[in-house]
């Protein structure tokens, strides 16, 4: 995927990119982020869902074996892991459980030397772009890397989605395939299958720079479904009915469809109650702007804006309006045909 970033974009403090396998004391593991097109929230309940990978923006783990003591150095949190904020326990959980499956248990219980884990993440974290579960696919590579041990992508899932447990309760799975998928995918109740893109899809990217819980959304869903099972079960089928659409029209390359669906899908998560005053101004900031269409992406309550362009240069006046509309940054992201 060819991706531009333009304002301030986060891509830019990516960490050097460490070569895997370099070091038998070393292990280094690097995964991207994720944005879903169509289908998040009534995934959560077994529907179909597509999502891409988000190249520019990734998260790099390096694991070095060392002294006694297992720690973590990040930006959030330097030292021992068992001293670790409660906000990281997912990464904590990634730490132990890929050391573990990686047959490097000794290390994990720190009974035979130690590790120190450093991780360097370019991807805003709680924006709807997989975040945590890129940290996780990340940690995990690191961890087989230094074992020196091939990592399956089953148990690549399976690690991700330990981790994903703890940040989000339920998570349905499609951030753990996505942060690992290599082009567009279908998602449906844990399988991935690639999707046709019929011709290059731009997307203007917005951040709202506000950060969404995909847990409290999630909850926030749940809560509205019980309250009215009915009207909100009706909402998250058309869901399901726009993901499932819209195969046909990213395989055709048809960007009108592509788009309407996607101003259709926004207007349906803002009826569950997951957008927010400046998600929805930025969506329609976009759409005034010319965008064929344009939604939240994620779990919302904040997070991002994906909005469908013409060319690069049209992403390029869609992001300058949705910045005037509140956006923190924006940046171009190309689907190629595939
Ligand atoms: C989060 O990226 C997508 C949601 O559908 C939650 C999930 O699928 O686990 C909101």
């Amino acid at each position: 995927m060819s991706q531009t970033p333009h304002a301030e974009s986060r891509a830019s403090q990516a960490a050097p990119v460490s070569e895997p396998g370099a070091d038998a004391r070393r292990g280094v593991g690097i995964a991207h982020a994720k944005a879903i097109l169509f289908g998040e929230h009534a995934v959560v309940y077994g529907a179909p869902a597509i999502a891409i990978p988000v190249d520019s923006l990734t998260a790099e783990a390096i694991i070095e074996a060392g002294p006694p003591g297992l720690g973590i150095a990040s930006s959030l949190y330097t030292g021992p892991v068992d001293g670790a904020p409660a906000r990281l326990a997912p990464v904590v959980t990634a730490i132990k459980a890929s050391l573990e499956r990686a047959g490097l248990a000794g290390l994990a219980h720190e009974t035979e030397g130690g590790a120190v884990v450093t991780i360097t993440s370019s991807i805003p974290h709680e924006r709807g772009l997989g975040s945590s579960a890129a940290v996780a696919a990340a940690i995990a590579r690191a961890a087989f890397d230094l074992a020196g041990t091939e990592l399956d992508s089953e148990t690549l899932f399976d690690l991700i989605q330990t981790s994903e447990r703890v940040a989000h309760g339920k998570p349905s799975g499609i951030d753990a395939r996505t942060v690992a998928a290599t082009g567009a995918i279908r998602f449906n109740r844990g399988a991935v299958a690639p999707i046709h893109i019929g011709a290059p899809l731009i997307l203007a990217f917005a951040d709202t720079g506000h950060p969404g819980s995909t847990a409290q959304a999630v909850g926030s869903v749940q809560a509205l479904r019980e309250r009215e099972p009915e009207a909100t079960d009706a909402l998250l089928s058309r869901l399901a009915e726009i993901a499932e659409h819209s195969i046909a029209d990213l395989a055709s390359g048809d960007r009108t469809a592509v788009g309407a669906a996607m101003s259709e899908a926004h207007s349906i998560l803002h009826r569950v109650g997951v957008s927010s005053e400046r998600l929805d101004a930025i969506v329609a900031a976009a759409c005034a702007a010319g965008a064929a269409g344009a939604k939240l992406t994620g779990g919302g309550l904040g997070g991002c804006v994906i909005a469908v362009a013409d060319s690069d240069a049209h992403a390029d006046e869609i992001g300058a309006a949705m910045r005037l509309a509140g956006a923190e940054r924006t940046w171009t992201v190309e689907v190629p045909a595939a």
